[in-house]
């Protein structure tokens, strides 16, 4: 972790392009808090494509039925490829990714990988389905944020921009740091308290007010194991416990 954090910071503004059938699912999520911030400190940038805006013929369609029959509007390959290309050639790209419920998981060490581009395409799916050409040809990796089907991939998009846009190096302040995040290094945050000290007679473990720093630490790692083995035992491979559980 600590060495990608080093390489993104060298890497300077980070691009993403969105290509969506429906913009208007992605008016607002950018619009706010850690990710306004990065876009306003100029460390990274979003832009929002209407696959509309590729297509030919005169009533500009993105989708038409399946050749195999059955319900569900399928998304051409043209006007996608129109897409990319358009992008592809004003600047290059590392990843053009497929929102897919497919596709590979998304999780904090894909998140961390891909905040170390500096260019990516996103690609939605909708309605039933994309031209398979478009998954053969066009895109470098699918990704799936969970087991679960959504009506389109512009949330899952929102998701994956959200998660990689706060580890680029500056948009969190040290007292955010992304390195205390559940999921860093495998394991799940500690418990985390602010004032009152008690109240109604809920106490705060007596550790966190002992100024203690670094009782404190060893009691957040702790806690963090504890609550990866109650919570997410799957995330603690052996060798990761083996090192990690103090004597
Ligand atoms: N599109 C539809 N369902 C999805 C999912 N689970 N992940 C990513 N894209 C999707």
């Amino acid at each position: 972790m600590h060495l990608i954090v080093i390489f993104a910071s060298e890497m300077g503004k980070m691009r993403i392009d969105i290509i969506t059938a429906v913009p208007e699912l992605l008016t607002g999520p950018f619009d706010h808090s850690m990710v306004k911030r990065a876009i306003e400190k100029g460390l990274a940038s979003i832009h929002i494509h209407n696959l509309r805006d590729y297509a030919t013929g005169k009533h500009k369609s993105v989708d038409d039925y399946p050749f195999s029959g059955g319900g569900g509007m399928v998304l051409m390959v043209e006007p996608i490829d129109r897409a990319i290309s358009d992008l592809k050639a004003q600047r290059d790209y590392q990843e053009i990714i497929y929102t897919s419920p497919d596709g590979q998981a998304f999780n904090q060490k894909l998140a961390n990988r891909l905040s170390c581009q500096e260019n990516m395409i996103i690609l939605c799916g909708h309605y039933k389905g994309i031209d398979q050409r478009v998954r053969d040809h066009l895109i470098t990796m699918e990704i799936s944020i969970g087991d679960y089907v959504l009506t389109g991939g512009e949330l899952a998009a929102a998701i994956m921009a959200d998660a990689i846009i706060r580890l680029i190096p500056g948009v969190l302040s040290d007292e955010e740091s992304a390195l205390t995040d559940s999921f860093q290094d495998n394991l799940l945050a500690p418990p985390i308290y602010t004032r009152p000290a008690e109240y109604h007679g809920w106490k705060v473990p007596e550790i966190l007010l002992s100024g203690n720093d670094r009782r404190i630490e060893e009691w957040k790692l702790e806690q963090s194991l504890e609550r990866t083995r109650q919570l997410r035992p799957d995330l603690l491979d052996d060798q990761l416990s083996r090192r990690q559980i103090p004597e």
